[in-house]
């Protein structure tokens, strides 16, 4: 097995996760910021007002990065550092905007690639209660667009940009099932903005205008004399059926991965979204205008692929819910056989299961012509990793598998059924704070000792991706 040698790898994390000093340099309130301080959101009680606190240790962070090897990075700024507010009508910090300009210099200088995500879920708490934020079908891509177009500009030397990150995260677990900010549980009654739609399928529409109106100015202010590319970050889980041998289950599988992955992705590549989502959803699922049609359709330079775990699909019998964001299918970790599709970890939505990777990687590239691909996140947690001792945390062997596992199905996915993945990002470089979850979840390559000066010692796992990529990228 082989990778291209120019196949860039490395780590990803997000603004919110590990930057902390929430309240330094004039930054502003995110709906995260707010969405802690509602009792009973986080597990742990906690927040990312501390985290990693990497918004003082960049220079620990960068030199972390290059001791392991990575040749590239994905972090996301924190677009109420840059604009307090969020507006297009409001300040700009340019203490904020300095920060992220010294941290992509620091980046290059060290040979480690930058992929910046212009926002990972931490919108502008200001934005939403200034006009609903997400909400605004006009106002939040007006303001997106308005933010985009200043770091383009401040930031000439990123050649990597991802727009949005898991927007149907943001839709469904922010506005639907409210375990992710602002906690809008809202998929059963009708919104009272929008065209008849509810909020999920709002939330969502618009964030996929707000990442077409990003697209169109970088591509018509920026690329042409810079040159780089830009692709929004979407998420979904392999699907197995739970039942291969009932056509039912093989279709619900299906319907599975259109309504999570084909929702944003169907729109981008194909300019439409999926029939099964408007045949269940009738016009609950937003329409597009022509106008907001010809922003979309067309905008991913690149396919950001954020992916985990795999899962057992049965259908539902019965007439579906118009309410059901899932796509009336039963989600499952045990099959018909009664067979796991893997060990559990930390995370309850999280299973290890590599071959599913490569499925995936193949559907995604047959149904859209097989566009290049970054694999913007991959990785996984350990069940009780956070009750072991430190020794015994840095001795990952679990996670070292996962990524030997997911990464040697990725190379076969290249070799064998030609898909065109250029880069990998494992998630994450540190553990840091993983939203719902607080604490508790360590996502990591490294530990982080945040009670004894935030020190990261890396496990394993971040001593393995280099040798393991080493001996893959041997080919062109
Ligand atoms: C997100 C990360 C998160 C990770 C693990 C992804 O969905 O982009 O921010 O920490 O999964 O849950």
């Amino acid at each position: 097995m082989a990778l291209p040698r120019d196949f860039l790898w490395g780590f990803a994390t997000a603004a919110y996760q590990i930057e902390g000093a929430v309240d330094q340099h004039g930054r502003g309130p995110s709906i995260w910021d707010s969405f802690c301080k509602t009792p009973g959101k986080i597990a742990d009680g906690s927040s990312g007002d501390v985290a990693c606190d990497s918004y003082n240790r960049t220079a620990e962070d960068v030199a972390l990065l290059a001791s392991l090897g990575a040749t590239a990075y994905r972090f996301s700024l924190s677009w109420t550092r840059i604009i307090p507010k969020g507006g297009r009508g409001d300040a700009v910090n340019q203490v904020g905007l300095d920060h992220y300009v010294r941290f992509v210099d620091d980046l290059l200088a060290a040979g480690i690639t930058p992929f910046v995500t212009l926002s990972h879920w931490d919108i502008p708490d200001e934005l939403h209660r200034r006009y609903g934020g997400l909400l605004d079908r006009t106002e939040f891509p007006l303001d997106f667009e308005h933010f985009a177009r200043l770091v383009f500009r401040a930031l000439p030397r990123v050649r990597h940009w991802l727009t949005f990150n898991e927007p149907w995260c943001s839709s469904v677990l922010g506005f639907s099932l409210g375990q992710f900010a602002p906690g809008r549980t809202s998929d059963r009654t009708k919104s009272p903005v929008g065209d008849g739609a509810t909020e999920p399928w709002i939330v969502a529409h618009n964030l996929l205008v707000a990442h077409g109106r990003a697209v169109k100015v970088f591509r018509d202010e920026f690329q042409p004399a810079n040159g780089g590319e830009i692709g929004i970050v979407l998420n979904g889980d392999a699907v197995f059926p739970w039942d291969p041998a009932d056509a039912a289950d093989v279709e619900a599988c299906e319907r599975k991965l259109e309504f999570s992955i084909s929702w944003f992705a169907d729109p981008i590549y194909l300019g439409d979204y999926p029939a099964s989502m408007r045949d269940q959803l009738g016009d609950r699922l937003p329409t597009f205008t022509p106008a907001e049609r010809a922003l979309v359709h067309g905008s991913n330079d690149f396919y950001g692929m954020n992916h985990y775990t795999a899962n057992y699909v049965k259908h539902r019998t019965g007439a579906a819910d118009r309410g059901d964001v899932a796509g009336h299918v039963e989600i499952l970790f045990d099959n018909k056989n009664g067979d796991s599709i893997g060990p559990e970890t930390q995370s309850t939505w999280l299973r290890p299961c590599a071959p599913g990777f490569r499925d995936l990687l193949g559907w995604i590239s047959r149904r859209y012509g097989f566009p290049k691909i970054y694999v913007t996140e991959n990785g996984t947690s350990i069940k009780g990793e956070n009750e072991l001792r430190r020794e015994q945390i840095l001795d990952d062997d679990f996670r070292v598998g996962y990524y030997e596992d997911y990464v040697g199905a990725m190379a076969l996915a290249v070799e064998r059924d030609g898909v065109d993945v250029r880069g990998y990002f494992a998630w994450s470089l540190m553990d840091n704070f993983e939203w719902h979850e607080g604490y508790e979840t360590r996502f990591g390559v490294c530990y982080v000792d945040y009670e004894n000066g935030q020190r990261r010692y890396p496990k394993k796992s971040a001593r393995r991706l280099k040798p393991l990529f080493d001996s893959l990228l041997t080919k062109g």
